[in-house]
């Protein structure tokens, strides 16, 4: 496991980025794994602007996103779908059926985890999967629970997470209480994992999931279990390491 402790969320977001575009310069085929949330915003950001700049392209590029809410279709605006069109997919050159994020509202939710499922085992492995964590160490939506959960799967989000995600929604009312999710076997199954972290609120997450014991309580722990695992933490996410 390699940890990479930098100055603030800028620098943060810019090796972030950097290890997405290396991987599309290396590979135009490349399958990626995509975070949403306010901590990918800025490595989102500076894609972008290099890939505005530069020579590169994504059309061949495949993503499938860790997850998204039950009950949300992809034009709400809260959704994750939405989220990955407005602030990633709308400004490359990416082709829409190329971009896989789980339907929030599918009618049977346990076809659509199996279907998810297959298409990764398909169309992967995942080259690079960027994941965020939750306060209490949640990655993708696997929430700390009894047993790790091996493939996508319906989850109960915890009152923790849905009051953390309440500032994405108009009022506590509106926020989703369920989501689909990459289980954790999918996400192991990633060539390459990229954790990135910024903030105190994060802090206690990091220090149990570098340093902790493997524990499905702390889901960000299993980390410890892949043999290629970088995360780049700013000074406050890492300041119990
Ligand atoms: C979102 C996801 C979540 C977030 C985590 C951190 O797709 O998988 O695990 O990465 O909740 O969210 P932020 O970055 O908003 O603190």
């Amino acid at each position: 496991m390699e940890v990479i402790i930098k100055d603030n969320y800028e620098e943060v977001s810019q090796l972030a980025a950097e290890y997405l575009i290396n991987t599309v310069k290396s590979k135009n085929n490349a399958v990626l794994g995509l975070p949403t949330g306010s901590t990918p915003m800025g490595m989102y950001r500076i894609v972008i602007e290099t890939y505005k700049d530069n020579n590169i392209s994504f059309k061949d590029v495949t993503t499938f996103n860790l997850d998204e809410y039950v009950g949300l279709d992809k034009n709400h605006e809260s959704s994750y779908s939405y989220y990955m069109d407005k602030n990633f997919f709308s400004h490359i050159d990416i082709k829409k059926e190329n971009t896989y994020i789980p339907n929030g509202v599918a009618k049977d939710m346990e076809e659509e985890c199996n279907l998810y499922e297959n298409l990764i085992r398909e169309r992967g492995p995942i080259d690079i999967l960027f994941l965020g964590i939750g306060p209490n160490g949640h990655i993708g939506f696997n929430e700390p629970n009894d047993f790790f959960e091996p493939h996508t799967h319906l989850v109960k989000l915890t009152e923790d997470t849905i009051l953390a995600n309440s500032r994405f929604f108009d009022n506590m009312e509106s926020v989703p209480k369920k989501a689909i999710t990459m289980g954790m076997k999918s996400i192991l199954s990633a060539k390459k994992i990229v954790m990135l972290a910024t903030g105190e609120a994060k802090s206690d997450a990091i220090l149990k999931s570098i340093k902790g014991k493997v524990t499905p309580q702390v889901p960000g722990s299993i980390l410890q279990l892949h043999n290629n695992v970088t995360f780049i933490l700013d000074k406050d996410a890492a300041k119990y390491l």
